[in-house]
């Protein structure tokens, strides 16, 4: 009994109590209805007569041990999180998370950023577009094939036919109509397209697209301006090259490849071997669109440019599933910290 009594006496000095569980642990094993003290009360029927009553002290004591320690454990812990004087003001703050860039922010303002330095300014329009801008405007007749390129999201039909632009030429519809020659703008926005979610296509995304208009601009201006982007983008050995294309406002048109820079363009299973990765369709800005803006077409000629900037986030930062993008997982924003 005397070993047993010591033995507790030994587990409630070293027991640690820290935090309002271990408080309550404490209680439950030293002083709840089942505690070990209790037991030991108990046995003390069995103990001989002429012993009963030192042994009764001890037990006594052990028990003023542990509602002692419980009491002064209490105090204390009470005090740390009610009384002001305990909270330590010069101490310095806890770190707290403040978030990170998302993948598609950056980029966006990486692409503006180098248009910028070779004067281009932002312009932005409206996601809900209507047909003119969105298509009329842009050498799209009624019923031209080349509308089913883009599957629409309607959100009115008929005569106010209301819809989410596919595409941000839109913006440059509403520039041209604004403004007067020279204009070099980039607009850069979310446009909406009704495809099935899948790795590689999604229901929206977004664009930056360009559009240069002046006296004697040519094809050469925008191949030129092209090989700057990609260089500034991808680095400075970045090569691109001009694949003929066809889109209703530009003639001639053309899709723009860039060199693989995962492999150096030695041939990997992102450039699917090919040593070239497609970001973007280009061409000179058909005479059309431009009397539709109401620009002079003998004396003005432009050039437009759009590219998605996911697939130019896919190649910066090798992500592989455009549904990451929108799904905000912590995970995988937080890798990502500005480079400019
Ligand atoms: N608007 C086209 C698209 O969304 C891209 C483009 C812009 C192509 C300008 C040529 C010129 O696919």
């Amino acid at each position: 009994m005397k070993n047993k009594i010591s033995d507790v006496s030994i587990q409630i000095n070293s027991f640690e109590i820290n935090n309002i569980l271990q408080l309550e642990a404490f209680r439950i094993q030293f002083l709840g209805s089942k505690s070990e003290i209790k037991n030991l009360f108990g046995e003390l029927k069995t103990v001989p007569n002429e012993d009963k009553k030192s042994i009764g002290k001890e037990l006594n004591d052990l028990r003023i041990q542990a509602e002692e320690k419980y009491a002064e454990h209490k105090e204390k812990l009470e005090n740390n999180t009610t009384s002001k004087e305990a909270i330590d003001y010069s101490k310095p703050g806890e770190n707290f998370s403040v978030g990170s860039h998302h993948p598609i922010s950056l980029v966006r303002r990486e692409i503006i950023e180098i248009f910028n330095r070779i004067g281009f300014v932002v312009s932005e329009g409206p996601e809900i577009e209507d047909d003119w801008h969105n298509f009329s405007a842009l050498n799209f007749p009624p019923e031209h094939p080349a509308r089913d390129m883009q599957d629409t999201f309607f959100i009115e039909k008929g005569e106010n036919e209301m819809a989410l632009r596919t595409h941000t030429s839109s913006v440059q519809v509403r520039v041209m109509e604004n403004q007067k020659p020279p204009i070099r703008t980039i607009s850069p926005g979310r446009v909406y397209r009704n495809e099935a979610i899948s790795a590689r296509a999604h229901c929206f995304f977004h664009q930056v697209e360009g559009l240069y208009i002046d006296k004697n601009v040519s094809f050469a201006d925008l191949k030129q301006t092209l090989l700057y982007f990609a260089k500034e983008m991808f680095g400075e050995k970045a090569q691109i090259r001009l694949r003929p294309s066809y889109f209703p406002f530009t003639e001639p048109s053309a899709e723009v490849d860039v060199s693989c820079s995962i492999c150096n363009a030695k041939g990997c299973n992102v450039c699917k071997y090919t040593g070239w990765l497609e970001i973007l369709g280009c061409g000179m800005v058909d005479p059309n669109v431009l009397e539709a803006a109401g620009i002079d077409s003998k004396t003005y000629t432009g050039y437009a440019f759009g590219m998605g900037i996911e697939r130019i986030t896919q190649l910066k930062y090798k992500v592989n599933d455009l549904r990451l993008y929108s799904e905000n997982d912590v995970r995988f924003l937080k890798q990502f910290t500005p480079s400019i």
